[in-house]
């Protein structure tokens, strides 16, 4: 099920110390790399002290249309400093953009980033890997000054470590217009991810124009009302809907194309399909009439498999070849439940296709995605499916998409299909943050931003068959997303712990180093007016009584510590700069009347009474984060 109402998680953590990492090795001339606030983290930093002061008029060089089209997203960036570019030649360039660099160790997609001696230098295999080094170079400037154009001066080289870095925006359950679509495509870019899965259609809405069965999106885009709380019977009853026209996608793709993410369609068959039944309902194996859900419940009614049925995907499926020149295509294949797997029993088409091939409902289910493979195969494409499709009759080269358990992962990848990990339990970014009690639109169990961090795609795969992993990809799923505003607060800051371990070596990723990382990137995106949720403030604890217990609770909004003194001092933080933190001592939800935090606490305990702290993080602009409490008890026998 891809949404269902909060699920508490059961796991209990261990409060765990923060561990200090410190990647660059420090002299006197050097500083650490997390000064540079850099996500995700390159793989080679050596970060120095001195910094270069960019001149207000500058030459940058470029001798080939790859370079050139770097130049030009360079000069955009500078003016917006204030910077004006001329292009000159490299032996007179401050800036040196090239994409000859020849060297294996980059790859297609890896760069190297040197700046010494009042000159830049970037360098790459490709235009992708500039376009790479592009975005480490702007993220040195600060972010939050737009006049200060000082640098430091670096040397990085750095490239991937999965090629497949995605992210999917559900556009059927909820619809975002072209600027919405474009600013998530925008930060995906910002942050290295090169994958935008667009999920088109549902049961609750189809959003792409097909000119020839133009009912899809007279009818089938447009629905009743929404229900918006996870409650079937809590429906608004306003008509709600949109699509986009040939026009507006061709203007989506070659907006990704510009920043080098390739766009996946997905066109979801053969369940998930009620917007296209509502308005061409003799596609469907049942007898309809059908209306475009209103609720976010799956449909239990499939396609059927009839000629006129593939015909009419050929279509969809053409144009889609039309208008998307990625690679792959999504065909979709999740969640045919057992009763719409049922239904075929009572369809003339697929009951004749079962018994002439002595098919299960199964073996028809593949069918669908299998049959549309060979068509897309046939035009030079390869087909993405979820992994719920029993891929048996897929072509070579078909990459499953996994959002299911472990094992399964393990099963496609032994089928020999390449696999992309959108593990469920970790990177549903549609999940709730925190504790469900704080969030707006609770859905889901608690996926915080520790946890999207700490999540290995490669773990779920056996060594022998990690080769097959093309990499990893979150998604953002609108049942509960109606607007904008809240799609960038689930999205970020999560989506920069999915850059982190899509982009930089397992081995180099530390939490702590991100979180402090992330504080500069908060100001980056409220430059560049992204909303964002604010972390809860955290909690810092000695009690001079050597190390101490804790747990956290599953929504990681709220700490439990044991102390072996009565006396014990809290400190607070919160990775956002500028906010202010408030708190009680009361139990009472603070606000920007309570006490606000200017140093350490010192607490008292007394036997069997435990101390309740609870605060927020408040912006200059008023935004607060969800609350977060510390309990702190006096435990005599520690
Ligand atoms: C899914 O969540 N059904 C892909």
């Amino acid at each position: 099920m891809r949404q269902s109402l909060f699920r508490p998680a059961v796991t209990m953590l261990v409060l765990g110390l923060s561990t200090t990492s410190v990647r660059a090795l420090q002299n006197s001339t050097t500083i650490a790399a997390s000064a540079l606030g850099l996500i995700p983290l390159p793989r080679h930093v050596t970060a120095y002290k001195a910094t270069w002061q960019v001149p207000a008029t500058i030459r940058v060089s470029t001798a080939n249309p790859a370079e050139r089209r770097a130049g030009r997203v360079l000069l955009r960036f500078l003016k917006s400093r204030g910077i004006i570019v001329t292009f000159a030649t490299s032996g007179t360039a401050q800036i040196r953009l090239s994409t000859t660099a020849n060297d294996r160790q980059l790859g297609a997609e890896g760069y190297r980033l040197k700046i010494s001696n009042h000159v830049a230098s970037l360098s790459a295999n490709t235009g992708r890997g500039l376009f790479y080094a592009l975005q480490t170079f702007e993220q040195l400037f600060n972010p939050a000054k737009p006049s200060d154009n000082a640098i430091h001066e670096v040397s990085i080289t750095d490239w991937p470590r999965y090629r497949w870095r995605g992210i999917l925006l559900d556009c059927s359950r909820h619809f975002f217009p072209v600027p919405v679509v474009e600013k998530f495509i925008r930060i995906a870019a910002h942050y290295k991810l090169n994958v935008f899965h667009w999920h088109l259609t549902d049961d609750q809405g189809w959003r792409i124009e097909i000119p020839q069965y133009p009912l899809l999106t007279k009818i089938g885009a447009w629905r009743a009302g929404t229900e918006m709380h996870g409650d079937p019977k809590d429906i608004n009853h306003q008509r709600y809907g949109g699509f986009y026209t040939d026009n507006e996608i061709r203007q989506i793709v070659h907006y990704a194309r510009r920043r080098y993410v390739t766009v996946v369609p997905e066109i979801d068959i053969p369940g998930h399909c009620t917007a296209a039944l509502a308005a061409y309902p003799w596609l469907a194996a049942a007898k309809g009439p059908f209306q475009v859900r209103e609720t976010w419940g799956i449909s239990n009614v499939p396609l059927n498999p009839s000629a006129r049925t593939f015909r009419f995907l050929d279509t969809v499926f053409g144009d889609l070849v039309a208008l998307f020149p990625g690679k792959y295509i999504h065909l979709g294949g999740d969640e045919v439940s057992l009763k719409a797997m049922g239904v075929w029993a009572h369809d003339p088409a697929a009951e004749k296709l079962m018994r002439q091939h002595h098919w299960s409902a199964e073996q028809l289910h593949d069918y669908f995605p299998a049959t549309m493979a060979r068509f897309l195969a046939s035009k030079g494409r390869r087909s993405e499916v979820w992994n719920d499709v029993p891929a048996i009759g897929l072509p070579k080269g078909t990459a499953v998409e996994c959002w299911d358990s472990s094992s399964i992962v393990r099963k496609d990848a032994s089928l020999g299909h390449d696999v992309i990990v959108a593990d469920e339990s970790n990177l549903y970014l549609n999940f709730c943050q925190g504790d469900p009690k704080y969030e707006r639109y609770p859905v889901g169990s608690v996926d915080t931003l520790r946890d999207v961090y700490a999540f290995n795609p490669s773990s779920l795969l056996p060594k022998p068959l990690r080769p097959e992993l093309l990499g990893t990809e979150a998604c953002l799923w609108s049942e509960a997303i109606p607007t904008a505003h809240h799609l960038f607060y689930q999205l970020l800051p999560r989506e920069m712990a999915l850059a982190e371990i899509s982009w930089t070596p397992k081995k180099d990723q530390h939490y702590s180093d991100f979180v402090q990382r992330t504080a500069r990137q908060y100001l980056w995106l409220r430059a560049n007016h992204y909303n964002f949720r604010i972390p809860p403030p955290s909690f810092h604890f000695t009690d001079n009584g050597g190390p101490f217990t804790g747990t956290r609770d599953p929504s990681h909004n709220a700490m439990n510590i044991q102390c072996a003194l009565p006396a014990a001092v809290i400190r607070m933080t919160d990775p956002v700069p500028g906010t202010v933190i408030y708190y009680t001592l009361n139990g009472l939800i603070p606000g920007t009347k309570s006490t606000r935090y200017t140093g350490p606490i010192h607490v008292q305990c007394m036997p069997g009474k435990p101390v309740v702290i609870r605060s927020v993080a408040t912006c200059t602009f008023g935004q607060s984060s969800p609350p977060s409490k510390l309990l702190v008890q006096w435990n005599i026998h520690r």
